[in-house]
């Protein structure tokens, strides 16, 4: 299994229904290739985390990254795992604001480095207590 994060561009003109409609399709699709993860968007940016096998995973980005619903992927983090964090959903989805999104930035900074399985794990969950701290 890998873990793979990114982050890219939303369509300047993006609207909400569009991202719900990814989110649909998303929730559609992935079961059939155990894929599951999170997508957050805000700020004009997206931010998704796919977990699965490598294979599946790669030719998920590969599909995602054609969209012209957004542009400018990074992967900010790939890595082998041993376990899903977001086991429990085939694409949960995440409203952030742009501030929650500096966080993210951190995750970024830090590209060059290596990040360890940990730290990712680490990084997500404090985010994840942020947005439901900002609620
Ligand atoms: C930021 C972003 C994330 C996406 N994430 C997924 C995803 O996790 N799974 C998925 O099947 N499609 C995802 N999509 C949509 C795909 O690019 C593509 O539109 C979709 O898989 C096509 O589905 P279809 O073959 O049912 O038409 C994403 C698109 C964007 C812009």
């Amino acid at each position: 299994m890998i873990r793979l994060l990114y982050i890219s561009r939303a369509a300047p003109t993006i609207s909400n229904e569009q991202v719900q409609d990814i989110l649909l399709s998303s929730r559609q699709n992935n079961p059939a290739s155990s894929i599951t993860g999170i997508l957050v968007h805000g700020g004009g940016l997206f931010m998704q985390v796919l977990e699965g096998q490598e294979q599946d995973v790669l030719r998920k980005y590969v599909k995602i990254l054609d969209d012209p619903r957004h542009s400018g992927a990074e992967i900010l983090y790939i890595s082998p795992a041993n376990n899903r964090i977001f086991g429990k959903w085939s694409m949960g989805g995440i409203k952030s604001d742009p501030l929650q999104f500096q966080y993210i930035s951190k995750l970024r900074a830090r590209r060059l480095e290596v990040i360890d399985a940990s730290t990712f794990t680490e990084t997500m969950r404090e985010f994840a207590q942020m947005l439901r701290d900002a609620k």
